[in-house]
């Protein structure tokens, strides 16, 4: 049986999903800059905000799966109370790295799975932007090209996850020919510890409003359902999409927040 492998399984939603993938039998291969409390597979410590980082990762998985791999999660993300580098470094240039470095490790029929988020549903009117960034050759060069853009340093995560969405339907469309399935998921507002960021980057009234508007936050549980559907045969048809999973907000006022 090939491995999967999730990022960011030392917390929240990467934790809980590992969880559910292992107790449905998978065989796991985790990462995450921090140590993992608890994970039942083989567990990579590595920072995936340079590419040096990300090709050490990559080079890991490839000595602890030499069969090969069934699937990526890329769950891994750093909130916008990071520096703005580190989040577009994390959240975007991770993500491609990642799948560039693993998909020639992918049996076919394998799913990836990348996390976005809510707050970028409207990603489309950006998209130019968004391919000048997530697809430019060198990652510091585009860095610094964003240095004197305040559009993006300061909603570095807005513009992260819109990222995310783009590079989601072009790796699919990337990968189609060797039937590897891209999707991804965008969680509204759930509890696990990024969301005291969120409540300082977004405006605590702001996501505490959301929360009493569905009567909840979100569960890790909620998103790694999803994201394990995503990754199973049972999505077989759904490539290049994004789901949407974040108890109803946007469909109840059309944005996330009021
Ligand atoms: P979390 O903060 O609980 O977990 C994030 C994990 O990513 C941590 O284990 C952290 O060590 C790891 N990580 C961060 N930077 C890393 C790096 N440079 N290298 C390796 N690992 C790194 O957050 P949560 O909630 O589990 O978030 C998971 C994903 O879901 C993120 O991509 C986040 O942006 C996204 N998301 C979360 C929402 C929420 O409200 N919790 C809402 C929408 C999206």
């Amino acid at each position: 049986q090939l491995p999967i492998v999730i990022t960011g399984v030392s917390s929240g939603i990467g934790a809980r999903t590992a969880q559910v993938l292992a107790g449905r039998g998978a065989a796991l291969i985790g990462i995450d800059r921090n140590a993992a409390q608890t994970f039942d597979g083989v567990f990579i410590q590595a920072d995936l905000s340079t590419p040096a980082g990300v090709e050490a990762a990559a080079a890991a998985v490839a000595a602890a799966a030499p069969q090969g791999i069934a699937g990526l999660a890329n769950i891994a993300g750093v909130p916008g109370t990071a520096p703005w580098r580190t989040v577009l470094a994390v959240n975007v240039f991770g993500v491609r790295g990642l799948v560039r470095a693993l998909a020639p490790l992918m049996a076919e029929g394998s799913g990836i799975v990348n996390l976005a988020s809510n707050v970028a549903v409207q990603w489309r009117t950006v998209r130019d932007r968004c391919a000048k960034v997530a697809l430019a050759e060198d990652q510091n060069a585009a860095l610094d090209a964003l240095a004197g853009d305040e559009e993006v340093t300061a909603e570095s995560y807005l513009f992260s996850k819109q990222c995310v969405r783009f590079l989601t339907e072009h790796l699919a469309a990337e990968l189609l020919p060797r039937r590897i399935r891209v999707n991804s998921v965008s969680p509204g507002p759930v509890a696990t510890p990024i969301l005291e960021d969120f409540k300082q980057d977004h405006g605590r009234d702001k996501v505490e409003g959301a929360g009493k508007l569905l009567g909840r936050f979100g569960e890790p549980e909620d998103v790694a359902r999803v994201v394990d559907f995503l990754l199973c045969p049972e999505s077989a048809w759904v490539n290049g999409s994004d789901i949407r999973v974040d108890g109803g907000p946007v469909a109840y006022r059309g944005s996330v927040f009021a």
